[in-house]
């Protein structure tokens, strides 16, 4: 007789037939857009694979590096760090005065003026479904108007808020340009009370930006009309300039009606992973912008509690050291330079193949991503017989091309344009 007879072997039940999981009858969600695209890329065995989906910013070497004055925050941290106890459910009031000055600039009337509030939230996304569900609690139903094309997340992320959803031009597919009239004409019948979300810069997906004198008329429209701005600002520093990028921020903060920006250090810090963004809510003064932040305050506190802390605190140390801060200013302007050498590799490199098509369009796009222009089976195509993943609708991370990989890439695209 073995010892194992006398030990207490746990019960195996066997679910019977007629008991249902709630999963059953449920049809499994379709991979994400963007994130799925990543995933069969970790899959494919193509030992030429390029990963041109997700925005993520990659180096010559196709590596996404830790920038330097991030790891060199993080030596001080190590040292300096006392505790991992919680922080305000807004978040550490340095970091978020530090997120309100790269918002609006130094010596900002709206921040001496303390019209904005301002919440650590967990990345862009974060932020956007915070500013979502605290406006649903006030105007409940409100209808979210959002850029056609846009950001695969959007819909998801205010539909979930629990919003209705309507879409503004933006696009011209034959000028690869902005549809600017129809955009304002748009604009302008959107009732009081709805809400309109922008791309504070570098548009997400055309790389399409808005001037900023037409900022200034959007803004006014808002104004005017009573319809409240989302700036959707996850790429400060990837147009122009962190301080040029800004005059989406500047033109609403000017024209004075309510308005919110979710911004992220996601791109221009590296931070992906830490998931390092803000939620930023303007309003007309200091009274009404203390009432926000106290419904921010709740709206945080249900949802996540209070943020994580590592990625905020890296970011407060940079920006309130001027020489870590010029030391990360310098290191944005060199991924941004990158990111405008291989645009202009990938254009003349297809001209050069002798394909048909124009793109020189995709030099005047900025930002990370280029709205290249390949269809939908084109795109396809290149996943399946070249490996090369890129966004449904034409997306291509220009961030994801290097000089090893932009001659396969050039020779894809030709072959698949020209076949
Ligand atoms: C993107 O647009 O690829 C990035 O913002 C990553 C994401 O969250 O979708």
């Amino acid at each position: 007789m073995t010892l194992s007879k006398y030990l207490c072997l746990p019960l195996i039940i066997n679910q019977s037939d007629n008991e249902e999981s709630m999963w059953k009858s449920i049809a499994a969600a379709a991979p994400d857009a963007i994130f799925g695209l990543t995933e069969a890329f970790k899959q494919d065995t193509n030992p030429n694979k390029v990963n041109l989906g997700a925005g993520v910013y990659k180096d010559d070497q196709g590596i996404t590096p830790i920038l330097e004055s991030v790891k060199k925050a993080e030596r001080l941290l190590l040292e300096e760090e006392q505790t991992k106890s919680y922080l305000p459910i807004s978040g550490d009031p340095l970091y978020t005065s530090c997120v309100q000055r790269l918002l609006f600039g130094e010596h900002s009337a709206v921040i001496n003026s303390g019209r904005a509030v301002t919440a650590h939230a967990p990345g862009g996304t974060g932020a956007l479904r915070i500013g979502g569900e605290l406006i649903q609690k006030f105007i409940p139903g409100a209808t979210i108007w959002i850029s056609s094309p846009t950001w695969a997340n959007h819909h998801g992320i205010f539909g979930a808020a629990g919003f209705k959803l309507k879409s503004y031009p933006y696009y011209n597919r034959d000028t690869k340009g902005l549809n600017y009239d129809e955009f304002l004409a748009t604009l302008a019948e959107v009732p009081a009370g709805d809400v309109v979300l922008l791309h504070g810069c570098c548009h997400n997906p055309t790389g399409v930006d808005l001037e900023p004198d037409q900022w200034k008329e959007v803004a006014a429209l808002a104004a005017d009309k009573g319809w409240i701005g989302f700036l959707d600002f996850a790429y400060q520093g990837f147009g122009d300039s962190v301080d040029q990028d800004r005059s989406s921020v500047n033109a609403f903060a000017a024209a004075g009606p309510d308005f919110f920006v979710a911004s992220s250090f996601s791109k221009n810090f590296g931070l992906y992973n830490e998931r390092t963004g803000a939620i930023t809510v303007i309003s007309s003064s200091a009274q009404e912008a203390a009432v926000a932040q106290s419904h921010l305050d709740l709206t945080v506190r249900v949802c996540y509690s209070n943020p994580p802390a590592h990625g905020g605190l890296i970011v407060k140390t940079v920006l309130s050291n001027p020489e870590l801060e010029q030391n990360w200013r310098r290191e944005l302007e060199g991924m941004c330079r990158r990111i405008i050498s291989m645009r202009s590799a990938l254009v003349e490199g297809l001209a050069s193949r002798g394909v048909d098509q124009d793109f020189s369009y995709i030099r005047q796009q900025r930002g990370m991503f280029s709205f290249s222009g390949l269809a939908d089976d084109t795109v396809a195509w290149l996943k399946e017989h070249k490996g090369i993943y890129v966004v449904g609708g034409g997306r291509i991370n220009v961030a994801g091309l290097t000089t090893s990989n932009i001659d396969y890439v050039c020779d894809s695209i030709a072959e698949a344009l020209q076949s």
